[in-house]
């Protein structure tokens, strides 16, 4: 495996892959074995695998967020070669956005995916998320793309500006991983304190009963419940709860709104933002 982390460098590197199926993972690092099963996956998919390590600043809409943000390359690279990528590409800001450029300061078309959701309560994230990725999608130039579906909404978003923008790269959904516990496998695991961790695992088994109360009760009872049962472990905060249509991302007010509906969280623990999600039918 080849780690790259200039422009220059990666161009050689992508030639030799010219006649190859080149499957991608876009990451932030920090990886764990959520991103090893979008690896694993793609590695069996493609001729070659490239994997991109680079913490984005445009989509955080929160400076320490941002500064606090797991970056831990020498371990990621030891962690993509052993899973048979072919590349891990490490670039730096100045190379995904180049002075003089307008790369970070694009406005993308989310179709109003982003009107729910993550969407209000982060700002301008889903934009950056989108200007990162088709500059990724540019450099890299890969014939699938691979996304997990714990960020259920980025991925919505992202599968609707690569057909919006004709970009002609196929995006592969991917369950989401998760610990023995239930807890959905995410870089920002590592910041939780031994107790944080601990009480984490609640939010999947609360949002799992939300199963039971489908057309027992009114859908907003149903997000009341469930945010009340994640919030009765003292540790954990709930930001928000939605109950959604899986296709629109819109919050439905009635069970039999929408043929497909999910359930879709992010709670606090300490300082700590966790999101989750479960599909509901
Ligand atoms: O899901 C992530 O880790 C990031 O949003 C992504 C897709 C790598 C873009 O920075």
């Amino acid at each position: 495996m080849k780690l790259v982390k200039t422009l220059a460098e990666f161009e050689s590197a992508r030639k030799l892959l010219e006649d190859k199926t080149v499957g991608f993972v876009p990451t932030m690092g920090a990886l764990h074995e959520g991103h090893a099963s979008l690896i694993r996956r793609a590695v069996a998919e493609c001729g070659a695998v490239v994997v991109s390590d680079f913490v984005n600043p445009t989509q955080f809409n929160n400076k320490d967020d941002f500064n606090t943000y797991p970056r831990v390359l020498e371990q990621d690279c030891a962690f993509v070669e052993s899973l048979g990528a072919a590349v891990l590409f490490a670039p730096s800001v100045e190379d995904i956005y180049p002075a003089g450029t307008d790369y970070d300061k694009k406005v993308f078309d989310l179709g109003g995916l982003d009107r729910y959701g993550e969407g209000p309560r982060r700002p301008g994230h889903f934009n950056g998320m989108a200007q990162v990725v088709t500059r990724l999608f540019e450099i890299v130039r890969p014939d699938r793309a691979y996304f997990g579906e714990k960020d259920f909404q980025q991925l919505a978003i992202i599968e609707y500006f690569v057909r919006n923008l004709g970009l002609g790269i196929k995006i592969v959904r991917c369950p989401i991983a998760r610990e023995a516990d239930g807890l959905a496998l995410s870089s920002r695991n590592k910041l939780l304190s031994p107790e944080q961790r601990a009480a984490a695992p609640h939010i999947y088994e609360s949002i799992l009963k939300v199963r039971e109360m489908v057309g027992r009760m009114p859908v907003g009872k149903a997000v009341e419940s469930v945010t009340s049962l994640i919030d009765g472990n003292s540790l954990l905060k709930t930001e928000y709860v939605e109950i959604i249509n899986s296709l629109t991302l819109r919050p439905v007010t009635d069970w039999d709104e929408a043929e497909h509906l999910r359930l879709t969280c992010a709670v606090y623990a300490g300082h700590v933002r966790l999101i989750d999600n479960i599909e509901i039918k």
